[in-house]
């Protein structure tokens, strides 16, 4: 193992919530009833294919201004909740995983399809340990597809087979194996079927403990 890539949304920073609580409202203001089951299907898709999973679900046509208009309201919500997250946000072990894997020479790279990572990472104080970030602003395709870890890896100077990708998202998962990297899912085996291993949380997770897996 030589690179991690990691997702950011559910992986490092508990935002997941504030995407749906977003989503929810457009739906719901387009009449489309969204619920949990509905948003598993959303996380780790772009800006974009997460509006056409909703206005497909409810059978809504769009012009373009009107999918731009609601892509913009969408994420002035969402802000608004990400302007109250302070560092207490970032998920438990992330900061000590994180120094833990730059102290022993591992490098680090971020892989998410969000165009406002940047800013989250600033605001909960762990821009610092990444050599890398491929966000939404870099990447032309959304997860399922790879490119995203792929970019991440070339930045790194990696292979895929020599990183390993942590996802809370299907369609992340999806996109990590299609990459031909190593995925450890975060959250439920029963969700996150296709990673290679599923951990609840990034918890009890160390360079030490990575390196004992067998890939
Ligand atoms: C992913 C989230 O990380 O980023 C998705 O899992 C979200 O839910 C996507 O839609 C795009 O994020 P943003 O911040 O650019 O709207
Ligand atoms: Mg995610």
């Amino acid at each position: 193992m030589k690179a991690c890539i990691f997702d950011l949304d559910g992986v490092l920073v508990d935002t997941a919530k504030y995407h749906f609580i977003a989503w929810r409202r457009l739906a719901n203001e387009l009449g489309v009833d969204f619920n949990e089951h509905d948003n598993e299907q959303l996380k780790g898709l772009s800006r974009d294919a997460s509006l056409d999973v909703i206005l497909k679900k409810g059978g809504v046509s769009a012009t373009l201004e009107q999918r731009t208009e609601w892509m913009f309201n969408k994420n002035e919500w969402y802000l608004e909740l990400v302007h109250q997250m302070n560092s207490d946000e970032v998920l438990p072990n992330t900061k000590e995983l994180l120094a833990d894997l730059k102290a022993n020479g591992c490098k680090i790279a971020l892989g998410s399809a969000s165009k406002n990572a940047v800013l989250i990472l600033e605001r909960v104080d762990i821009y610092k340990y990444f050599d890398a970030i491929i966000d939404g602003t870099k990447t032309s395709k959304s997860k399922p597809d790879p490119e995203v870890f792929l970019l991440g890896a070339e930045s790194l100077g990696c292979k895929p087979e020599e990183c390993i990708v942590f996802e809370d998202a299907i369609s992340g998962v999806q996109a990590a194996k299609t990459g031909g990297f190593y995925a450890i899912g975060i959250g439920s085996e029963d969700v996150l079927t296709q990673a290679d291993i599923v951990f609840p949380s990034l918890e009890g997770l160390s360079f030490e403990k990575l390196n004992q897996i067998k890939f």
